[in-house]
């Protein structure tokens, strides 16, 4: 196995849940994205970036961006609520152009939602994005559910895929 480095951007804890799942598994420990600037790019070929999504955006994905060119191997592993489909894999994909997808392995991870945790700001995102919803419920009615009760998907099951694909690298 390559020398890894585990980098993590939580928010509201999913990430960090997974995150604390990933480095039990490959013993590793993991680092937060704000300590990043201060460790030794150099001794590691490969970098594991687990971080939610805000927005179809990768939280904090642009301090990742930065240093791809110091690594062999780049694994992201988005956490979102929303299901995966094909949808979800465009929205993802959106936050890199051809050639870093060409560079890059994506990982989706599904996360959680817990309204009563989110910010003031993100209250008001939600809010917006719930009316929106409720005009054509449809396949969101797991995220018009998790409004009034919080919902999880952490599971270790989820990251079999991931640290299968690490351990044979
Ligand atoms: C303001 C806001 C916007 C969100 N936008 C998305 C989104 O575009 N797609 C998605 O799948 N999940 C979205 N989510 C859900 C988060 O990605 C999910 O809660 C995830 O588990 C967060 O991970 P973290 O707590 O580690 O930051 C959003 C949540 C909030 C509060």
């Amino acid at each position: 196995m390559n020398k890894i480095m585990l980098i993590y951007a939580s928010k509201h804890g999913s990430s960090k849940e997974y995150t604390d799942m990933i480095g039990n598994e490959l013993n590793i420990k993991a680092v937060d994205i704000d300590e990043f600037d201060s460790v030794k790019k150099e001794d590691f070929d490969t970098i594991i970036f687990v971080s939610g999504v805000y927005a179809s955006k990768i939280n904090k994905i642009d301090k990742i961006k930065n240093v791809f060119n110091n690594f062999k191997n780049i694994i992201i592993c988005p956490v979102g609520f929303s299901e995966y489909n094909e949808n979800t894999k465009k929205n993802i994909e959106s936050n890199f152009t051809e050639e870093e997808l060409n560079k890059i392995k994506i990982f989706y991870l599904r996360g959680a939602f817990d309204y009563s945790k989110l910010s003031f700001m993100e209250k008001m995102m939600m809010n917006m994005m719930k009316k929106m919803l409720k005009k054509d419920p449809g396949e969101h009615k797991e995220m018009l559910d998790a409004f009034d009760k919080p919902i999880s998907f952490v599971s270790k099951d989820n990251i079999k895929d991931l640290t299968t694909y690490v351990k044979e690298i």
